[in-house]
Formats: structure tokens, sequence, C-alpha cells
């Protein structure tokens, strides 16, 4: 008998384990998968079959045999007699959405059936990720399986920065097989900024003989670049014609890929204006920007010069005509709009239109470029700086500054694209940052990506259709050659792939990294640069009953956390992580993941803390901070961890509003002083209180007031500054303490945000 159980537990396990084997490592991740015993041989022998009268699938078909034919070297035939077949076939009656389709593989037959030309395109797709990506002399084997998929949203997005640096049209081509390869559909073609013009316009040679060239500083980091100087020779840059463009939208076409392109205005134009300086509110000549420096240049089209609406018109005609799109991208973020301030014109415009301002003036401009653009039979698609002022009343709203953009839009019935800087800045950081390649900051990890929800709370279920999708973005100001875009992108985009394709309950963390090794095969048969992922330890603080304690995590699956508390670099004999630990007393954590046994950091991470007693206490605020700024939750101010110069770590966010936090120390304590430490950051908007006033209480209604203390940095101090603001108590007693950092009126005169909300930041109240 017990043989018995042992042999049918044992059958059982080898025939889970086998069918466990045989899965493939699809990503995104399909709706319905079901596998079954049995594999299908691809070999020569193969022959594809569809109808003579669904011919449009041709270009489906070609690129399916070639991308076959350079992963194995078999070459399938097409239309042949044969036993073994591919068969392809259109079903308007199929219960899936315009990219859905059906894969059936099973004996002798493999089938694709969906609605059209994208569906077979992504069978096949799903296909291709069935055999090994290395070359092999074993059979390939596609296991028996049935799949029902489509995608979850409309626009899976990528975006390419080609102004900063130019990229190759072999490059651009690059992507866009990535792309196609995860299901990606639409391309954001940033083809223009302050640094270079890229797309090749006839009525205006000067764009790209003159806009798409700069003095050539690549040597230099982007933010140390100095200024062109008149004689120097502009020798970088390049351009894309309108014929390789052309070549370029049928290769995407090919591949269910529409190109969306971006032509900026009225900002972030420097190039264009180099090369028709009349565009400007100056009409000064200029010459293209370097790197990010952009003293006494215009960046900005006059928005009072009709001249400039005209020669809008003419380029977004050519544009028009060159791309199907039915979305054309406008920019319209980060318009410095002190030109406009200055211009004669632009006020005069302001005038005769009944604006209010500069903002209004933004918004006229966007909606005049829209009507034009509408009349063309397309639609309108900006950053969210175009709701500022009045949004057009057709366009479509990309939310990069966070989510509030689209959130406000979506509920107004626009359309949105999210693309929040976190997750979604692909040139940020995405492991390290020691031993990675120079990036603009931030910290973008793979697992941030792939827990990406593209439908904000905000939004109820009636306006959720408002949302088309999300998209990644890759600005190239520290990206200067094709291997690093790969590197940039690989593999955060496969874990966008599957937020915008697989249905929230599809998604695994875990069977995603299995996946992911196949894929990572995959690259490196191809030569495609990639970052194996993120192995820096995560030391998080935990508060709970008025105890701090520390939590280590890694995002790898398979990995070891090592860990020290007394300073030492720790390695793989030092304690190995199991569960959180209690801080009892002021210490550094210092902590590695070990994957394999390997050491997988260049540095362990490191946390300091410092206790103090109202370490790990709980925090209650009268407004709540910003979602952007969650730092460690909610008892962040007690977590025993200072913030430090940069904003995005740390600290807890207030915007518009006083910061009141009241900390319960969960008993009376003798108490000897009270410092709260807040931020400026002028460039960000972050500004000193005006004051902070501190009060304890016994019972936690009745407070009395200690002092208030008054702020004394200047508000125009444009270093990153942290103020400890403190009172001395002569030891009196307490269980709860409050602190209201009042907000002051509005950024300070001369902030280019003058008048309007400012954020208070603050971090760690230190109680002694
Ligand atoms: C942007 O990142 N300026 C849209
Ligand atoms: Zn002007």
């Amino acid at each position: 008998m017990k043989t018995c159980v042992a042999f049918f537990i044992s059958f059982v396990m080898l025939q889970q384990l086998g069918i466990a084997q045989l899965k493939p490592s699809i990503i995104p991740q399909p709706v319905k998968l079901v596998m079954n015993k049995g594999s299908f041989q691809l070999d020569q022998g193969v022959s594809i079959k569809y109808q003579a009268s669904q011919l449009s699938l041709k270009p489906a078909v070609d690129y399916f045999i070639a991308s076959i034919n350079e992963i194995s070297g078999i070459k399938l035939s097409l239309n042949k007699p044969s036993n073994k077949t591919i068969e392809l076939k259109i079903d308007q009656n199929l219960k899936l959405n315009t990219e859905g389709y059906e894969l059936k593989v099973s004996d002798q037959h493999i089938q694709i059936t969906a609605k059209g030309y994208a569906g077979i395109i992504y069978g096949f797709q799903s296909l291709l990720q069935t055999i090994p990506q290395v070359r092999t002399n074993a059979k390939l084997e596609i296991p028996y399986m049935e799949i029902s998929d489509e995608p979850r949203f409309q626009w899976r997005g990528m975006h390419l920065d080609v102004s900063r640096h130019f990229f190759p049209p072999s490059l651009v081509k690059t992507y866009i097989d990535l792309m196609a390869a995860y299901k990606m559909n639409t391309f954001h073609w940033h083809l223009g900024d302050d640094q270079g013009w890229r797309i090749e316009i006839k009525k205006y040679p000067k764009l790209t003989s003159t806009g798409a060239w700069r003095v050539d500083q690549n040597a230099l980091v982007w933010g140390t670049r100095p200024q062109a100087l008149p004689g120097e020779d502009p020798s970088y840059g390049g351009f894309y014609t309108q014929e390789q463009i052309k070549e370029i939208i049928a290769y995407a076409a090919i591949r269910n890929i529409t190109i969306v392109p971006e032509i900026e205005m009225p900002g972030h134009s420097a190039a264009a204006i180099s090369a028709y300086p009349e565009l400007s509110c100056s009409g000064k000549p200029q010459l293209p920007m370097t790197g990010g420096n952009y003293k006494d240049m215009s960046s900005n089209y006059c928005a009072g010069n009709d001249a400039v609406f005209h020669f809008m018109e003419d380029v977004l005609s050519e544009v028009i005509n060159l791309f199907p799109s039915k979305f054309i991208h406008i920019g319209g973020d980060e318009v410095d709009k002190t030109d406009w301030q200055k211009c004669a014109k632009c006020q005069a415009r302001i005038k005769k239109e009944g604006l209010k301002n500069e903002d209004e003036l933004q918004s006229y401009f966007i909606k005049r470029i829209e009507k034009f653009i509408n009349s063309k039979n397309r639609k309108v698609i900006g950053w969210d700086e175009i709701l500022e002022g009045g949004l057009a009343p057709d366009a479509a709203v990309m939310s990069w500054r966070g989510e509030k953009g689209g959130i406000e839009a979506a509920k107004m019935n626009h359309f949105v694209v999210m693309t929040p800087g976190n997750p979604c800045y692909f040139d940020h950081y995405q492991a390290g940052p020691e031993g990675e390649p120079l990036a603009i900051g931030g910290f973008n990890t793979l697992k941030k990506v792939y827990d990406y929800e593209p439908i904000p709370k905000e939004i109820n279920q009636e306006k959720q259709q408002f949302v088309l999708g999300a998209q990644a973005n890759l600005w190239t100001e520290f990206i200067t050659t094709s291997g690093a875009v790969e590197y940039m992108v690989l593999p955060r985009m496969l874990a966008l792939a599957e937020v915008v394709w697989s249905p929230v309950e599809a998604k695994n963390w875990n069977d995603f990294n299995r996946r992911l090794k196949y894929h990572f095969n995959a690259f490196d048969q191809k030569g495609l640069h990639y970052s194996p992922g993120n192995f820096t330890v995560d030391i998080r603080p935990i508060s709970k009953n008025n105890q701090l304690s520390v939590e280590l995590l890694t995002e790898s699956p398979e990995a070891k956390i090592y860990y020290t508390t007394d300073g030492a670099v720790p390695n793989i004999s030092s304690n190995t992580y199991q569960q959180s630990f209690p801080i009892t007393s002021s210490l550094t954590v210092k902590a590695i993941t070990v994957l394999n046994g390997k050491i997988m950091n260049l540095k362990p991470a490191e946390q300091s803390f410092a206790t103090h007693l109202a370490m790990g206490a709980e925090v209650t605020y009268k407004t709540a901070y910003s979602k952007y700024y969650p730092a460690n939750g909610p008892n962040t101010l007690t977590d025993g961890i200072r913030g430090k110069l940069s904003h995005s770590q740390s600290w807890h966010g207030i915007d518009n509003n006083d910061l009141t936090a009241t900390i319960d120390l969960g008993k009376s304590k003798e108490i000897k002083s009270i410092t709260i430490g807040c931020l400026q950051n002028y460039n960000s908007w972050i500004f000193m209180p005006a004051s902070v006033q501190f009060e304890i209480s016994e019972d936690g209604q009745n407070f009395t007031l200690l002092s208030k203390v008054d702020n004394d940095i200047p508000l125009d101090l444009k270093a990153a500054t942290i103020k400890d603001f403190k009172v001395m108590t002569s030891g009196k007693q307490a269980r709860y303490i409050r602190a209201t950092a009042q907000k002051i009126e509005g950024c300070p005169k001369g902030h280019p945000g003058e008048g309007k909300p400012a954020w208070i930041f603050a971090d760690e109240i230190i109680v002694e």
C-alpha cells in the first residue's frame, strides 16, 4: 500500500513537472493559456496556409517566415500541400477585441484565429516565443496548447527622444522590433527639441540643415555642457529624410505599430528657432543648444505672431501627410513663459483675445493648433501642461507629472495616456545606482514598473474608458548610444508590456521572473544590451505599537539577503535575513543580495537609524500628505531616518496646505526638545513654512502651546536646504506632540510659480 501511494505521488509529480517544463515563457502573459500533452515539431515540412482572399495578411506572414528563419534557420513554405500546417483564419465573430487572437497548437496543426491583421501578428508573436531563441540542433517542439488572448489597453506605448541624442534608422527599427515582440503598439517619436530638429520638412530646409546640427560636446555630461560659441563647428546631429520616415512607418505598420509623431510647441523649440530666429519673441539669432543650458536663448515660439502659426501649419501638413496616426503629439510641456511676459506681440494677443495671463496664452496657442489638426481629421495629444489655462476641446492628455493631469482630464471626458515619471520614465535608474550607466536620476526598477496600475483609484468606473493605456518615455540627455537605449528599455519594457496587455489577475511577479530567463537568453543570442534586474536591498522601516522595526527586501525572487548592523561590510558569512527585526539603538544596517552564491551589488545598501523618544510612534495628519511623496509610509516622520537633500526620498510633502502632524508617544514622557526638519528646493516649488508651532498634550485633546518658531531661510535661496525648527522644553511631561508648519502665501516673487501654491516638505520629528 505504502509503495503504491509513493508511486502514485511521484507519477503525478513527474507529470506536473513535465508540463511545467513545457510551459512557454510568453511575455506578456496571455489572458488564457491551457497546456495539453504532446508537442508539434516545427521543421521545413511545415507550410503556412491562408485564403487567397486574405491577401492583406501577406506582410504578417512574410514577417513570421523571416523571423522563424532568423531564429532557427528553418524556412517555412507558404500554401504548399503539406500534412503539417499553420493555418490562419479571420473570423469577425470572435468574442475578442480587435487585437485579440486564438492560438491552438495540436497534432500536425497550428491554428491562429483573429478578427484581423493585428490578432494574426500577435498570434505569431506568441508562437515565436515558444521556440528556443538560441540556435540548437535539437528538434523544435511547440507544446500543444490553447491560447485565447487580447490586450487590456489599446495604447501600449514606448517613446523615444531622438533630439537630445540622434539615433540612426537602424536603432529605430530595433526599437520597433522589440516593441513588436512584446505586443506594444504605439511608438511615440519625439522628433524635435531644443537640441536638435530631426525630421525633414521640405518647405523649411533650414530646420534640418541648421536645426539638426550642434557643436559636439558628447564627451561632457549633459548638465555641464557650455553653450556653443559662434564659429564652433556644429558637427553632431542628424535627421531622418521623409523617405526614411516613410520606410520606418511601413516597417512599424507590418508589426501593428502606429507611430505618433511629436512636433513640440510652443516650448522646447530652440533648435527650430536657431534655424528660423524670426519665430521667437526676440527674433535674435542663436545656435542650437548643446545641453541643458539656455541662458539668453529663446526656447519658445512667439504666440503673438501669426507667421508662427502659418509655419506650424505648414510643418504639421507635411507631418500629417507622412504619418497615418490618428493622434498628432504637439508637446506643450515646460513652457518658460517669461519671454511672453516681455514680448509686445504676445501681450497684444493677450489683450486682443481677452486672455487673463500667459497660461491662457498657451491654451490659445494649443487650441488654435488643435483647430487646424482637427480640420485634417486628426486629433491632438499633448503633455499634461496643456490643461493649464484651459484644455483644448478635443485634446487627449499624456500625464507625466504624476497621474494628476490624467485624472483631471479623464474626469472631463478627455482621453488620457498614463506615463507618470514614477515608474514610467525609463531614463531613470533601474538598479544600483552603483555600477549603472550615469542616468538622469530617479529609481524606476523592474518591479516598480511591473506593479504599476494605469487606472488610478480616483477615476471612477464610468470614466475609466478614457484611460487609453500607458507608456514609457525614454529621454536621452544621458543616453548617447544605441546600446544604451537597449539597456534602458530591457527588460523594463517587458514589465510594462504585461501591465498594459495582461489582466491584473494574470500577473504574477515570480512567474514573470521565470519567463524572463528565456528572454534574457534571446537578448544574449541577439547581442542586445540589457539589465539583469535590480538587486539593491530595500531597507524599509516599519513602525507598529510604538516600536520601530526594519524589513529588508530584494526584488529577485530567488535571491537571499545578508546583512550587518555593526558597521561591517556584509558578506555571505554575515546574518542571513529571515524576518523583520526591531531597532532599539542608533545603528547602521548594511545589506547585500546574493544570487546563486554570487554577491549582486558593487556596494551594500546602507541605512542609518538615529533613535529618539518618538521613534516608531504613530503620526496622524490633519491634511494627508501627497500620494506622490509617500516616503516610508504614514510614520515616516518618526522612522529614525532623516531626509537628505534629495526630495524624492524620506520626505512627506503637502501641497498648498499647512502641515499639521500629531505624534502619540504611547505614554507620557519627559521631553527636553522637539525638532522638525523642513526642506526647501526652489526649483521644485518646495519652500520653508512661514513658521512652525509646537504644542504638547497629556490627553490628546487639550494642547498647550510651547512656542512658534519663525523661518529665517530666504525664500529665494536656490540651493536645496534643510532647516531644523527646534524648541527646548525644559523637561516638560507629555504624551502627545503637535507640530504645525504654516504654509507661505504662494511661491515667492520672481519664482516661475510666483503666487501659485507651494509645497511644504517635512521629515523626522525628533523628540529628545
Ligand atoms: C516631459 O518629461 N517634459 C514631458
Ligand atoms: Zn512673443
